[in-house]
């Protein structure tokens, strides 16, 4: 009797196309998180401005874990188009309350798509997922310490002068 070995599995497709759309998703996080830093640095707010840098190339590098992932399993890339990042705040506050809830909808995301690698006994999938299931975690804490931060100071004055400069000793990870 011959000994099936199933060393090569191709990526399933779906998978493969939810994949792609995660790293459209991700570069999507980045390219509107690089709109939300100008914008402050119109303001003056350098440190809001860095944090949110910070937070643009952590995006970028989401992107690119999915995108090396896809690869490596001998998937197909597809970089798709994104799209102009509508960025309006007219405080800090407001500003910050939109990246929570856009790291809520990208927690949405992530969980739909370890729902479909559980679905298709996708294991490589389901272990890289559990990283951005942390990942995500870790996103969500941060967003909202800053908004309590900015609830707490009242959204201007000097102590927003300090919270700016807390901001701006971010280091990357
Ligand atoms: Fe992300
Ligand atoms: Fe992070």
């Amino acid at each position: 009797m011959e000994m099936k070995t199933n060393t090569h599995r191709p990526i399933d497709t779906a998978v493969q196309d939810a994949i792609n759309d995660q790293i459209q998703a991700e570069f999507q996080s980045a390219y509107i998180y690089l709109a939300m830093s100008a914008k402050f640095e119109h303001m003056s707010l350098n440190g809001f401005a860095h944090w949110l840098r910070l937070q643009w190339q952590e995006e970028t590098a989401h992107a690119m874990k999915f995108y090396e992932f896809l690869l490596q399993r001998d998937g197909v890339v597809e970089l798709k188009e994104l799209e102009r990042p509508a960025v309006s705040f007219s405080s800090p506050l407001e500003a910050f309350e939109q990246v929570l809830e856009h790291e809520q909808y990208i927690t949405s995301r992530i969980n739909n798509l370890y729902d479909l690698a559980t679905e298709k006994r996708d294991y490589p999938l389901q272990n890289l997922l559990q990283w951005f299931i942390d990942e995500q975690v870790e996103e969500e804490d941060s967003a909202r310490s800053v908004i309590d931060s900015l609830k707490l100071i009242g959204d201007a004055g000097p102590n927003l002068f300090l919270l700016d400069r807390e901001l701006g000793a971010r280091q990357p990870e």
